[in-house]
């Protein structure tokens, strides 16, 4: 089979909304070689996630192969979303069920290990999967080129609890394992994507594409939810916005920093802790996004989906 010249890489996925999107943009920007759509529990259950990753690569008409991962956390009780409705993506129309083959963490470490140095992995669930990974094979992190991280915060306040963001907060001992480990890891924190909400007006710059209808009927279900449970305005482009940077990094500010997962606290359970003092030494062990252009983002999600 020819080999393709495009980067390879990997989506790691809970598929709700803002996952659905990020999917949608690192698909049709036909950029990237997909070797993987790799599902874990997160916004909903495996079975609903997996489905609803199912339904998307198939309005793409993506060929790329989806192997279901981790149903639970490595340790601590499952929980799961709010704002993505009780299928975990609501306004889109699953019929599909995809079957659970439980085979991501063996093909995340397949496709890495057939090509070393060169892999993205875009992580935009939980990190139940990678971590999960990395204790099969704990070379791994040397192999793989970069981790795009939707996670954490900087300073923003938590969404999942006061201080912690979802995909920490649910399965905070995997997300220490990957922040910990040797990989380069560019994290995008909700700091970022609280900024720079989209609204129906830039998805009806859509209208008269394939996409526009089922986009639209989602994008209507997820603004209601954050409204509801974030009283924010908008929809929240969090795992769009991690992608992004795959797709346009010089579009997006960065800064190395030192950032640690809690995994005791009380009420700091899944904090992102950064040391930000400006004595003492660090590990700077995480690139974060600290600003991306909106406009350039707006212009390019829509520019991409309309191809
Ligand atoms: O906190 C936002 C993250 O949690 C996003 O990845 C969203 O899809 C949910 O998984
Ligand atoms: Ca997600």
């Amino acid at each position: 089979m020819k080999k393709s010249k495009l980067p390879p890489i990997i989506i790691d996925t809970d598929c709700g909304h803002d996952d659905a999107m990020a999917i949608m943009l690192l698909v049709k920007s036909r950029m990237f070689d997909i070797k993987a759509v790799t599902t874990v529990a997160g916004n909903s259950s495996l079975d609903k996630v997996t489905n609803n990753t199912r339904y998307i690569l198939d309005l793409l008409e993506s060929p790329a192969p989806i192997f279901s991962g981790c149903d639970k956390p490595l340790k601590r009780d499952q929980i799961l979303a709010n704002v993505h409705g009780k299928s975990g993506l609501d306004g889109a129309n699953v019929k599909k069920s995809e079957p659970l083959n439980g085979l991501a963490v063996k093909k995340i470490i397949e496709v890495v290990r057939a090509n070393p140095g060169q892999v993205s992995i875009v992580v935009i669930g939980p990190a139940t999967n990678i971590a999960t990974a990395f204790n099969k094979d704990p070379k791994l992190p040397q192999l793989i080129k970069q981790l795009i991280i939707m996670g954490g915060t900087v300073e923003a306040p938590g969404n999942k609890s006061r201080v912690a963001e979802f995909n920490v907060f649910c399965d905070p001992e995997a997300a220490q394992i990957v922040f910990d480990s040797p990989v380069k890891k560019i994290i995008n924190p909700l700091d970022v994507a609280n900024t720079m909400p989209m609204f129906l007006a830039d998805f009806e710059k859509l209208k008269g594409t394939k996409l526009y209808k089922p986009i639209m009927s989602m994008m209507r279900h997820f603004i209601k939810g954050i409204a509801k449970f974030e009283l924010t305005k908008g929809a929240l482009m969090y795992d769009p916005l991690a992608a992004y940077y795959l797709i346009n990094p010089a579009a997006c500010q960065t800064e190395l920093m030192d950032m640690r997962i809690e995994t005791k606290g009380e009420l700091t359970y899944g904090m992102s802790v950064v040391d930000r003092r400006k004595y003492g030494q660090k590990s700077l062990n995480v690139e974060v996004i600290t600003d991306i252009n909106r406009d350039s983002f707006v212009r390019d999600f829509v520019n991409i989906i309309r191809k």
